[in-house]
């Protein structure tokens, strides 16, 4: 059977001569936007006619303080059913006092799998306005009704949520409520606690004339719940933060001559629920917290005066089962445009790759979408420009058309590249196309849009090829959290972390889980040479944790925008569309669902495969649900399933879209429940040799490369983080990242050896001493005495298991072919002396996000870190710089994220150093009792 070959495209660049250039962020200088080539502008700076404006500044935010609603409803009768009973069993006069009516009590376990029911009870009397009743955890989907009314559907299976009731309210009563409750998978019923009462209504907070002056100052990117304080009785496995609603105000001045302009706002994103306002009028929603959406916002403008945007935001109704986080995470910025323009994400470069082992060629193919909103037609010339990585113009086309009165018009041209310069994971060479509007010899409205020229080839039997050449999928999956911040991360951290995950992993592919990332995320893994797996996890209509089975997909938004909008990243290899979709993965409905996505996919990009993240386990299911559509098949865990799946698709490449999930501490060797700390001896391998070993398999992604908050596990509080990472919430990396660089970078000699050395009170008795490496033989020393060498087999780590505890040295020394190719000793060290800080860089920039991660040691008097030490470090932050938040990667501290003062967890911990909005130096100090301090220099500019 012939296999596919996927040819692709991306680059950026901008037309004429009067076209600044970008800049790409490197490590070392935080550039601030890394994003603004996505979003239809040419950069902070602008393109003249079109105007750019971030507005992460300034912005007014008040957190709606959390009412609290006490009166229980615990009086409920339920039967079995299915939501298509509805008028019958939400009406109010329905006898449910006998069969098939029983009663039940919240919490139990009333639904079992794939079932559903409806539960009824009476409402007691309750003041209004502002009627409410308040739900703990209804799992899965609840659809809530009031005297047959149907009120609100919640999908999901944990989360508080709440219900106005008031306009389905009887005043005199009776007030009959009813919820029909869908389950999905496992356990079923309505859990925790239900309560009724009244939530004032606010009104009025968007309004201009409201005085916001008390409202703190906030600068984007913003997650307010990282903010709150841990609670044990809050939603543990969402972080265990208190997750509420807020406002957010901006007063900007739009002026005069911007009349008959078309201008709208750009969102990254907002967790969730957003409701945007512009002077008092209500002119958008969307519920979903990771896509990103533009608001017309041209009709709602002041002309020559103050305006101002409003943001409700709440961010209850978890879309996931890990940290979400709530609040604007995501820049902000404003477009003014003629009303003839180049739409959002409306550059799309592909290119045809010729010669590409030897002296590649390209033809491109540029697609120009163009609105004209005015009423007439226009007649223009798109003129656009190819530049190098090195900003010289190596190509140009143009042609004229007519944009047709409040139409669109999509435009086609083609180029030639002769000398390619392609994107590799070596060479990141990015093009740009630089595309002019003029009319009449008058430019109206100028575009820049970054991408690359690669191939890319997906083969059944030899895996993954980018430019011919065999990459395995050496990757992680990730979520988007970060110590300190939460969601809210500005560029320099979504590029530090992609940093972290290449150097001390040697990880080359990622795997947005579950959701589209920022775009500066993907920027980063540009710049930095790593792979992607784009992933939506909303099959069809749902903003929901699974699909229902049998769900709609008439609404395919969510795809086509994270298509649209990373089309031209060079990085993205392939479109993720679900995962661990239970209901729909392994079922001819799936198949169905997946078709039709896969049609609005093409819609957008014929260039990178579709796939699935898919656990259905070794079964039909595959041939029938996803996997019989699916151009890539993803394998989540279930790696015995690689070689039956082969024989079954001989023609389908397969990959692991999820490994791994093994969960350790860092730092620690003994588990401990009730500390929530798990052991770090534990054998990664069975997660990566069954894909190193396969060439028929592409590779895969590990869960998870950070460590992230929520999801604990495996214990719940109090731990409040999970434990799967590689790396911890810090970006520390524990024991097993170096088993991962082992066999990620077999280029690099590496020995590495656990655990530390300091056990006192054990001398004398065995401690178990492991090696992960990839060198031929390794051999350990303890003082000096060889404990013996043994072979290192291939994806596998050695142990000496009766080495006796003495103070001193470990030293293990790593052979290839009979030379000592790498050493690393482990020494017992002293008691805590002093603090050492350490940076990447000191070099910040002045915009209010730019953040500095600052990794804390606590060391002996000879300067090795003391794996054991848990002193609290107290931080002060003198100049232009703020602390943005600590961390410590213990995943079951409750310490706050933003404070002065975090305890070492085993000897680390980190503080966040964020610039202001003004140049000059900043001074980090670092001070704990008994430790000498330490201090550490930035400058802003
Ligand atoms: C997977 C799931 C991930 C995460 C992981 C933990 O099944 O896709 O989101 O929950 O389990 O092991």
């Amino acid at each position: 059977m012939k296999r596919r070959e996927f040819l692709q495209l991306s680059l950026t660049g901008i037309a004429a001569a009067s076209f600044p250039l970008i800049s790409m962020k490197g490590a070392q200088s935080a550039g601030p936007r890394l994003s603004e080539s996505h979003i239809g502008g040419g950069g902070p700076e602008s393109l003249a006619p079109r105007r750019l404006e971030l507005l992460d500044a300034d912005w007014r935010f008040w957190a709606e303080p959390t009412v609290r609603l006490t009166t229980q409803i615990t009086d409920w009768v339920w039967t079995p059913g299915t939501i298509d009973q509805a008028t019958a069993m939400t009406a109010p006069a329905l006898d449910t006092s006998g069969a098939p009516w029983k009663k039940t009590l919240l919490g139990e376990n009333t639904l079992s799998d794939n079932s559903g029911g409806w539960f009824r009870t009476t409402l007691p009397d309750i003041q209004g306005p502002g009627r409410t009743v308040r739900f703990e955890s209804v799992d899965d989907n609840g659809t809530v009704y009031l005297n047959g009314q149907k009120l609100l559907v919640h999908t999901g299976w944990d989360g508080e949520f709440d219900v106005p009731l008031d306009s389905a309210w009887r005043d005199g009563g009776p007030n009959v409520l009813t919820v029909f409750v869908e389950n999905i998978n496992g356990p079923g019923g309505i859990y925790k606690t239900v309560t009724v009462g009244t939530v004032r209504q606010r009104t009025g907070l968007a309004a201009p004339a409201f005085d916001d002056k008390s409202w703190r100052t906030v600068h984007l990117p913003h997650d307010y719940v990282v903010e709150g304080d841990f609670d044990p009785s809050g939603d543990v496995g969402h972080g265990a933060l208190p997750v509420g609603a807020a406002w957010y105000r901006k007063h900007i001045d739009i002026s005069a001559s911007d009349r008959g302009k078309s201008i709208w706002l750009y969102f990254e994103g907002v967790f969730r629920n957003a409701t945007v306002y512009v002077n008092g009028k209500e002119l958008f929603f969307q519920e979903d917290g990771y896509d990103p959406f533009h608001v017309d916002i041209a009709d709602a403008l002041n002309y020559g005066g103050s305006n101002v945007i409003s943001v409700h935001v709440d961010a209850h109704g978890g879309e996931g089962w890990w940290y979400e986080g709530g609040g604007i995470y995501r820049h902000v910025w404003l477009n003014v445009a003629d009303p003839l323009h180049v739409v959002p994400w409306g550059v799309y470069v592909t290119s045809d790759v010729h010669d590409v082992t030897t002296s590649p060629s390209a033809d491109l193919t540029i697609l120009t979408q163009l609105t004209n909103a005015g009423g007439m037609d226009r007649k223009v010339t798109v003129h656009t420009d190819i530049a190098g990585p090195d900003g010289r113009i190596v190509a140009s086309t143009a042609s004229d058309h007519t944009v047709p009165a409040s139409g669109n018009l999509d435009v086609t041209q083609t180029a030639k590249v002769s000398n390619a310069l392609l994107w590799s994971l070596e060479t990141r060479n990015r093009y740009e196309a630089l595309t002019t509007i003029s009319e009449g010899g008058k430019v109206v409205d100028r575009f820049r849009q970054k991408f690359g020229i690669r191939t890319l080839k997906f083969d059944a039997d030899h895996g993954f090829f980018l430019n011919e050449k065999p990459v395995k999928l050496q990757g992680t999956c990730n979520h988007q959290d970060f110590v300190g911040v939460g969601i809210a991360m500005p560029d320099s951290i979504l590029y530090w972390r992609m940093q972290q995950l290449k150097d001390k992993l040697g990880c080359n592919a990622i795997r947005c889980s579950h959701n589209p990332m920022s775009p500066s995320m993907y920027e980063a893994c540009d710049e930095l040479g790593l792979l992607v797996m784009d992933e939506t996890r909303h099959p069809g209509d749902a903003v929901e944790t699974k699909a229902s089975v049998r769900s709609t997909f008439t609404h395919t938004e969510h795809i086509e925008k994270m298509i649209r909008r990373d089309r031209n990243y060079p990085s993205v290899i392939m479109w993720s569309m679900a995962n661990e979709e239970w209901g729909i993965q392994g079922d001819p409905y799936g198949a169905t669902m997946l078709s039709a996505l896969t049609i609005a996919i093409h819609k957008h990009d014929k260039t990178r495969p579709v796939t699935t993240a898919n656990n259905s386990g070794t079964g039909d299911g595959w041939k029938v649900g996803f996997g019989a559509v699916e151009d890539l098949l993803g394998v989540n865990y279930n790696y015995g399933d690689f070689d039956w799946l082969h024989a079954q698709f001989p023609n389908k490449p397969i990959f692991g879209s999820e490994t791994a999930s093994d969960v350790t501490c860092r730092g620690i060797y003994e588990t401990d429940k009730d500390a929530g700390h798990i052991t770090s001896y534990k054998t990664p391998e069975g997660s990566w040799e069954p894909l190193g070993s396969r060439e028929f398999v592409m590779g895969g992604f590990a869960w998870t490369g950070f460590d992230y908050r929520g999801e604990p596990s495996p214990y719940p509080w109090p731990e409040i983080s999970s434990n799967f990472g590689l790396i911890d919430v810090c970006g520390f990396p524990k024991d097993v990242a170096y088993y991962y660089k082992a066999w990620w970078r077999q280029d690099e000699p590496l020995v590495h050896v656990l655990p530390h050395w300091n056990w006192a009170g054990k001398e004398g008795h065995a401690v178990p001493v492991w090696c992960f490496s990839n060198c031929d033989r390794v051999e350990l020393f303890v003082n000096g005495v060889s404990q013996g060498a043994q072979d290192m087999p291939r994806f596998k780590h050695v142990e000496w298991n009766d080495v006796v505890y003495q103070p001193g040295s470990l030293k293990i020394v790593g052979y290839r072919g009979g030379q000592i190719v790498a050493t690393k000793i482990v020494e017992t060290t002293g008691a805590p002396a002093a603090i050492r800080l350490s940076a990447d860089h000191n070099k910040l920039v002045p915009d209010g996000e730019d953040i500095i991660p600052v990794a804390v040691e606590i060391v002996d008097a000879q300067g090795r870190v003391v794996p054991t030490a848990s002193n609290v470090v107290t931080f002060a932050v003198h100049g232009a710089g703020v602390n943005a938040g600590v961390g410590n990667g213990d995943p079951a501290c409750h310490e706050p994220n933003l404070s002065n003062k975090r305890s070492a967890f085993n000897g680390l911990c980190m503080v966040l150093v964020k610039a202001k909005t003004r140049g000059g130096g900043i001074v980090l100090t670092a001070s704990a009792d008994g430790l000498k301090d330490a201090t550490f220099d930035f400058s802003v500019s």
